[in-house]
């Protein structure tokens, strides 16, 4: 799908954001291995949110989707079902991920294949901890999927130091873990998003400024009860829309703002965009707030290394802020974001360099060359079937001097179904 996007005077409205997708396949995987039944509601509609479901429902769940409302009722960490078939996680790493964490557990064999993106992620990362707990692993080369995973071997509890700032990777050895008599520690020198120790009530300490998350068969699995919150990576491009169309004027009512998560609202606010939190419900495990973005003047900024983590799914969209800031910016530390459903420093330089922003690529960031209140080029963008990177290209194309196009448009609705017809009700021309 070709999408035409016309540059805009403003945007002005409220958006009801899509529910956040990291909790959201969370929500499914947890629920399958909770014994008790699972009441989730603001269950989104997108691609990878969708695919949990589906997968859990393979591995013996018993699942009713009833518009925004999802019951499940799992099979426990003891009785989760060997699919007949192999598992298609989709698009999805988190899916591909946590699952081959719960199937080294459990000891279930399984086949893991994935779209043409996700067939080109690595693995590998996941591969060398659980293998060391006991699992057996034949991938294509290089450790990319389908994955074939069996576990002969007994249990292994590990105490595993993360290489890689991931959330995946974290969440994987400690779903794994879950099957341990004994505990196994995850060790995260840098913090990444904490969902899946908060939603399952997992036990976190410090030790000397680490974190150290433990999870054991001790540990009782909480059916999933929650309203899902909105996306804070999807009210992201709105903020950066909100800020670099004058004019705009933008509230997002409810936007999860879980501290873990929500970097890219610092960095904005750092460069002098204007986003007010008008209301705050601080009360849930997960908080939540109603932003509201208003057009600023923004100067340039650098990202830190280890602000990376916390902004690492917003990041497309930030390099497009940069290109409306007064100066020089530069993302530095981010060598993941080429691992993501495309190499995505390569894919917003493309983005960016299209409508003619100058940009020097680095092996582990960008380096943007900013000018306050100028238009871009209108162009053609290819979103190389990455929604964030559709999603990004299309913010940028706002600002542009003419009408620009998205190819492989449909590619939001992996996160953010309903962002095409937002965008078209926001913009005034
Ligand atoms: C996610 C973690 C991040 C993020 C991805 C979702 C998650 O990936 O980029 O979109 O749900 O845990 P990594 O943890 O691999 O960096």
């Amino acid at each position: 799908m070709r999408k035409t996007v016309a540059p805009a005077e403003g945007l002005k409205g409220t958006v009801a954001l899509p529910a956040d997708k990291s909790i959201a396949q969370r929500s499914a995987l947890f629920a399958l291995l909770s014994p008790g039944p699972s009441r989730i509601t603001n269950y989104p509609a997108a691609g990878d949110p969708l695919t949990a479901l589906s997968c859990v429902r393979q591995l013996g769940a018993d699942v009713t989707h009833n518009g925004n409302e999802v019951h499940v009722t799992g099979t426990g960490r003891d009785d989760i079902r060997i699919p007949a078939e192999p598992v298609d996680c989709g698009n999805s790493g988190t899916v591909m991920r946590l699952l081959a964490g719960i199937l080294t557990g459990a000891g279930i064999p399984a086949r893991l294949v994935g779209d043409a993106s996700l067939s080109r992620r690595p693995m590998k990362r996941i591969m060398d901890p659980l293998s060391r707990m006991g699992a057996d692993f034949r991938s294509a080369d290089g450790g990319l999927p389908p994955l074939d995973i069996r576990r002969e071997k007994p249990f292994q509890s590990i105490r595993f130091q993360l290489p890689v700032a991931s959330a995946q990777l974290k969440s994987s050895v400690l779903l794994a873990g879950l099957f341990g008599k004994e505990p196994t520690r995850v060790l995260e020198p840098v913090a990444t998003r904490n969902h899946t120790e908060t939603m399952l009530g997992l036990a976190v300490e410090r030790e000397k400024e680490i974190n150290v998350i433990t999870s054991s068969r001790r540990h009782v699995i909480p059916p999933q009860n929650l309203d899902i919150p909105g996306d804070f990576s999807a009210a992201a491009f709105w903020l950066v829309a909100g800020t670099i169309v004058p004019g705009s004027d933008i509230v997002l009512p409810a936007a999860g703002v879980n501290p873990t998560r929500c970097a890219a609202m610092h960095i904005l606010r750092r460069m002098g965009a204007d986003i007010a939190i008008v209301e705050d419900h601080q009360g849930g495990k997960e908080p939540v707030a109603r932003l509201r973005v208003q057009s600023a003047r923004l100067t340039p900024a650098e990202i830190h290394p280890q602000e990376i983590p916390n902004a690492i799914d917003e990041l497309p969209v930030l390099a497009v802020a940069m290109a409306f800031a007064d100066g020089v910016s530069r993302i530095t530390g981010a060598r993941e974001l080429r691992y993501k459903e495309s190499d995505r420093l390569d894919a917003i330089q493309a983005v960016l360099e299209a409508g003619g922003v100058r940009v020097e690529g680095h092996e582990d960031g960008l380096t943007i060359y900013g000018k306050p209140g100028r238009r871009v080029r209108a162009a053609r963008h290819d979103s190389r079937h990455d929604h964030r990177i559709a999603m990004a290209a299309a913010i940028q194309s706002l600002m542009g001097d003419g009408d620009s196009e998205i190819d492989n448009a449909e590619a939001a609705s992996v996160s953010y179904p309903d962002f095409w017809s937002h965008l078209d009700s926001l913009a005034y021309r």
